[in-house]
């Protein structure tokens, strides 16, 4: 008997997950990865309704806890209303993964301005602070959380146009690490995945040829699936990776080095 219990437990055990932006994309994968693991997922999202009640019925058909938020995570007064309701339905949240993104259009120099940098900014910084803090007194009472921000290789890469993405995710893998050094103390560990270009929905129409100019320089020679992302981080929330804090783990099949 005691052997079926403990077979029946998952490594996320109940834990009560918030994935934001999962509707879709590598935050749909994220959550169904860290549900099929026995997390209590709350999937956030902004406005697409069908997609986030079709990523919850997956979760619920096998039999996975999940609950969907449609909040704006850059404006502080819905993140305190979605993690009151989190807390109402769920209790208390144990792991943030911060993955939502916003538009990301790519912009001649010329032709940028402050306001593009400050409108990445808000989902790579602003949001995960604003999550952070709703939180942290809670966590830091419980000696325990996790922080998990979904980052990108562009951040060592570089990329043209695009200055405005790569500069807040090199803030968010900034935080990431400063942020693990203030929160170790309190049992709360804070770390980034980056991933490489991870086909998705919102890559439809991309052309074969630009496909594959991408994996020639890819020493696994393909790329990833969204549930090698969802994969890690299900590890990241895990027990497994209590002593990991303050790191960046790429998931990009190897071209950081190139
Ligand atoms: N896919 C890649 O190749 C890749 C590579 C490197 C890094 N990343 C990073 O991975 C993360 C996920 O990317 P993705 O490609 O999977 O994105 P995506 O498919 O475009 O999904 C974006 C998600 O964010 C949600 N969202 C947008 N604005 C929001 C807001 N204000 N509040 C709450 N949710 C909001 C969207 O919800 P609605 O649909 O309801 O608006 C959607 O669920 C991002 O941080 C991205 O920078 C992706």
């Amino acid at each position: 008997m005691t052997l079926k219990i403990y077979k029946l437990m998952k490594n996320l055990n109940e834990k009560v997950v918030l994935v934001t932006g999962a509707s879709k994309g590598l935050g749909a994968s994220i959550a169904k990865c860290v549900a099929n693991n026995g997390a209590r997922v709350a999937l956030n999202y902004l406005k697409d309704h069908s997609k986030a009640a079709q990523v919850v019925s997956e979760i619920e058909k096998k039999g996975g806890m999940v609950k969907s938020y449609a909040y704006d995570i850059t404006e502080e007064t819905a993140v305190i209303k979605m993690v009151e309701g989190i807390e109402r339905d769920f209790g208390e949240i144990d792991v943030i993964v911060n993955n939502a993104t916003g538009p990301q259009h790519m912009i001649k120099l010329e032709n940028q301005i402050w306001d593009d940098y400050l409108g990445q900014l808000d989902f790579f910084v602003k949001a995960p602070l604003l999550l952070l803090k709703a939180n942290l007194d809670k966590m830091k009472q419980r000696r325990a959380g996790r922080i998990i921000n979904i980052g990108s290789e562009v951040v060592e890469l570089g990329s043209k146009e695009f200055g405005h993405y790569v500069a807040a995710k090199g803030a968010m893998l900034a935080l990431t690490r400063s942020w693990a050094t203030e929160l170790g103390p309190f049992g709360i560990t804070c770390n980034l995945v980056a991933p490489g270009w991870i086909p998705v929905e919102r890559h439809l129409g991309t052309s074969e040829e630009d496909y594959n100019l991408y994996k020639a320089n890819l020493p696994l020679g393909h790329q990833g699936s969204p549930d090698d992302i969802g994969q890690v981080v299900a590890f990241l929330a895990s027990e497994s990776s209590k002593f990991i804090t303050g790191q960046k783990i790429a998931v990009n099949g190897g071209k950081t080095f190139l």
